[in-house]
């Protein structure tokens, strides 16, 4: 029996010498220390032993199985480090290698120019109001004083998706509505597409952008008007910047003003920006109509206003000496990563 543990204990050493996987080490122990295992089947055979040779065998015996579990243990931590460092060896990074270039976007030009027209309004107090661009015949026109049939209605055909609604052609039905859900004191500004059945050239196309303007307050007169805007072309265009208003007319306000500035590319002398006039029309304004107040059932008699138009492609193209309103929808890089 001596012999044969001793056989026994020169397997396990031969067979634990092969064994390179927690799998193959788990099979190996079921070999030798399993139920049925060779150390077992022997152990079981001890009965037939004499009462002097029993102890002795039985010791042989717990120390080869002691020794088979020490290799064991120590062959199964020497497995886990081995795949340990595999998983590290597989996971590593190298930070030396060079990364993938994310490209960021850029704001467009027409945003960057608006963002700045919203930080100047927003530093005088103006807070941003929004509205739909498919708008009611109501407000795109009607309630700003163009009834059917006015002549202005020309000048400003649209898209219609039917006879009552249509896509907005001015930021100015924004008015109707601050004014509807909102009394006195106003203060907005209300950026925005619009929409008008332009065919398409050099200065003009069917979608466009307007900064709408509102202030409506007790005492409000049209030197808040000039004073606001001739601040706002000052912080836009510099403080060099001078500004004349010459009057128009829009049927919502009343008396109705364009406003110029003196040329920033030649101070006013007279250029090829100009076209050697001098001064560049800006926006559109005036205050507010009565019947336009009266109409939001805001009282005339206690409140009036002044409203304001910007056109923020012109302001736009005018800041970067754009010359082609068509390149800002093309989405041409060439042209947008130049701002
Ligand atoms: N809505 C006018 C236009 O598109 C501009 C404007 C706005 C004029 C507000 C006066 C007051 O031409």
């Amino acid at each position: 029996m001596k012999q044969q543990l001793n056989e026994i204990k020169q397997a396990a050493v031969a067979a634990l010498g092969n064994v390179s996987s927690k799998a193959e080490l788990e099979s190996f122990r079921i070999e030798f220390l399993g139920k049925k295992g060779r150390l077992t089947e022997i152990l079981r055979g001890m009965g037939k032993l004499s009462a002097e040779e029993r102890p002795v065998i039985g010791q042989m015996a717990n120390d080869i199985r002691s020794f088979i579990e020490s290799e064991i243990e120590a062959l199964s931590s020497r497995l886990d480090m081995q795949l340990l460092e595999k998983k590290i060896a597989e996971e590593k990074i190298d930070v030396t290698m060079p990364g993938k270039r994310q490209p960021i976007g850029k704001k467009h030009p027409l945003t960057k120019v608006l963002d700045e027209l919203k930080d100047i309004f927003i530093g005088m107090g103006f807070e941003i109001a929004e509205g739909p661009e498919v708008e009611l015949d109501y407000y795109n026109f009607e309630a700003l004083n163009i009834p059917k049939g006015h002549p202005a209605r020309d000048t400003q055909d649209t898209f219609y998706i039917n006879e009552n609604v249509l896509l907005r052609t001015q930021t100015s039905p924004v008015q109707i509505r601050v004014m509807e859900r909102q009394k006195p004191p106003i203060k907005i500004i209300a950026p925005g597409r619009v929409y008008r059945s332009d065919a398409v050239d050099a200065t003009h196309s069917p979608l466009f952008h307007q900064i709408e303007g509102l202030v409506v307050d007790k005492g409000i007169t049209m030197s808040d008007l000039k004073g606001t805007l001739d601040a706002f072309c000052k912080k836009l265009y510099g403080d060099k910047t001078k500004t004349r208003f010459r009057p128009h007319h829009f049927p919502f306000t009343e008396p109705s003003c364009e406003l110029d500035i003196s040329c920033p590319a030649c101070n006013g002398k007279g250029c090829r920006v100009c076209k050697n006039e001098g001064w560049i029309e800006i926006l559109g304004a005036g205050m507010v109509h009565p019947r336009v107040l009266q109409i939001c059932n805001i009282d005339p008699q206690i409140y009036s206003g002044f409203a304001f138009g910007i056109g923020l492609e012109r302001t736009t193209m005018r800041r970067y000496e754009i010359d082609d309103i068509r390149l800002f929808y093309e989405n041409d890089l060439r042209f947008l990563l130049q701002f």
